[in-house]
């Protein structure tokens, strides 16, 4: 197999499952070693840095809140300190929408909080702290969603929210970057089977008849994409964003 990104050391957050358990196969694949977070699954985390291992790679798990915006800057020192470095960084955890309307009554505050820290501020400030320390030529991706350009159905606001503003604040941070070399690009993931289900049987019916390719994707298609842009192959792409969503946004 062939291995563009040896020698090159990558992190990706919410490595213990889904989308970025395959995301760190992919690029351990390509010969990259991989450092993962996760902020509960432990023992998940531990199997899937077992996993990597036995590609032939090294790998590390760390526990972090992402939500947390003070801890970002420690993840980073932490990385380096293992790794000798950090040259890609996949900025993939983040939390599913609760499925409700912005009028419901249970639709609390504090989860809206949670969220968007989680899937914005907490992203924002491990990219700030990354960018510090990367190496020239890098390659940050961060994970959208296919509702943050086009929503589709009720429920889905919050959520559409934080994903919508990480492509924006992924196109200025490929202006600010670009002097190093560093590319800043997008991957619009669209339905997965992974843990993070949509809210019913309803809503998955109907997310799914609104695709050009009506089914779920394997999250390995989408980690494809992620790994490209994270190659050296992607050097001229930048501020971009690859739907890998079945044409959700077609
Ligand atoms: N699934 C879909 O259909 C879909 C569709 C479009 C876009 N996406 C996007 O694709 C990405 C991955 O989704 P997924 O379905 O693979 O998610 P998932 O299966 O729910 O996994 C979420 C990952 O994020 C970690 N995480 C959650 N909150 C965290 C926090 N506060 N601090 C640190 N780590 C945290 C989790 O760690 P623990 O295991 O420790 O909890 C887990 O590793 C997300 O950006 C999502 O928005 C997903």
């Amino acid at each position: 197999m062939s291995q563009p990104l040896q020698g090159k050391v990558a992190l990706v957050t919410g490595g213990s499952r889904g989308l970025g358990a395959a995301t760190a196969r992919a690029l351990a694949d390509s010969g990259a070693d991989v450092a993962i977070t996760y902020i509960s699954s432990a023992d998940k985390a531990a199997e899937v840095v077992k996993e990597l291992e036995g590609r032939g790679v090294q790998a590390t798990a760390f526990q972090m809140d992402q939500a947390d915006t003070a801890q970002a800057p420690q993840l980073i020192d932490d990385v380096v300190a293992r790794f000798g470095g950090l040259d890609i960084l996949v900025n993939n955890a983040a939390l599913g929408e609760s499925g409700r309307t912005i009028d419901d009554p249970d639709a609390d505050v504090a989860a809206l909080d949670r969220m968007h820290a989680t899937n914005y501020t907490g992203v924002i400030a491990i990219i700030r702290a990354a960018a510090k320390a990367m190496r020239d030529n890098g390659r940050i991706v961060n994970i959208g969603s296919g509702i943050g350009s086009r929503v589709g159905l009720p429920g889905f606001a919050d959520y559409a929210a934080t994903k919508a503003g990480l492509l924006g604040y992924t196109k200025g941070a490929a202006r600010d970057l670009a002097p190093r070399g560093i590319t800043v690009n997008m991957v619009q993931a669209g339905l997965m089977q992974t843990d993070m289900a949509p809210p019913s049987p309803e809503a998955l019916k109907a997310m799914v008849s609104n695709l050009s390719i009506q089914r779920l994707s394997d999250p390995a298609e989408t980690a494809a994409a992620i790994t490209f842009l994270a190659s050296p192959a992607a050097s001229y792409i930048t501020g971009a964003v690859l739907d890998s969503n079945g044409g959700y946004t077609a």
